[in-house]
């Protein structure tokens, strides 16, 4: 598959098989992951595979504000990837003040990046992702014993899809662009 197929044909799959990923390919995926740009190379994201099925019960029962969609994700994966980040280094100076007017916006930017890194490199691999955003980020760092000073950034559930979803819509190219 090739960059572009791959970018174009990744869905936000929801529903998986009971297969279950080895932890080489977990490895292999995050191998790819790790080459997603990050501010001055800061490098703050790290990637916490849970396959625990009773901490995923956890998260799916008191983690993720009653959202009734997530929690038929969370009950379908075998394995949540928790994207959590270092606090305190992306979108910073040395001496702890912010570099630019977008603050710490910077660290969810190079989150996001890693996040569609992921799920690409784990699309080519056959693998179905759904990045989540709906959760209360303090009760899953409490039920995944978050180091001090880390942020859960986003839910990623992944897994063999038990089927590909039909293509989102997306604006046309048209309404999206301006050249000067
Ligand atoms: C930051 C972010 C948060 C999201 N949160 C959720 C979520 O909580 N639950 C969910 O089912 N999908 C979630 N999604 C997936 C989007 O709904 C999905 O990407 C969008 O509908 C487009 O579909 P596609 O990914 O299949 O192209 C999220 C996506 C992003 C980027």
């Amino acid at each position: 598959m090739d960059a572009i197929e791959c970018m174009k044909t990744r869905r936000s799959v929801r529903r998986y098989t009971e297969e279950k990923i080895t932890k080489e390919a977990f490895d292999e995926i995050i191998d790819v992951a790790r080459m997603a740009p990050t501010w001055k190379n800061s490098q703050t994201l790290r990637y916490i595979v849970v396959s625990d099925r009773a901490v995923i019960d956890k998260i799916k029962d008191e983690c993720i504000l009653g959202h009734e969609g997530n929690g038929k994700t969370l009950t379908s994966c075998n394995t949540l990837v928790i994207l959590a980040q270092v606090n305190g280094r992306c979108g910073y100076e040395r001496d702890g003040s912010f570099t630019t007017s977008k603050g710490a916006g910077w660290e969810m930017f190079d989150a996001g990046i890693a996040a569609q890194t992921f799920c690409l490199a784990a699309h080519e691999k056959g693998y179905g992702t759904c990045i989540m955003g709906i959760f209360d980020d303090t009760k899953v760092a409490e039920a995944v014993n978050l180091p001090e000073g880390q942020t859960v950034c986003a839910l990623i559930s992944i897994g063999v899809p038990k089927f590909i979803p039909d293509p989102t819509p997306r604006k046309e190219v048209e309404e999206l662009v301006r050249y000067i």
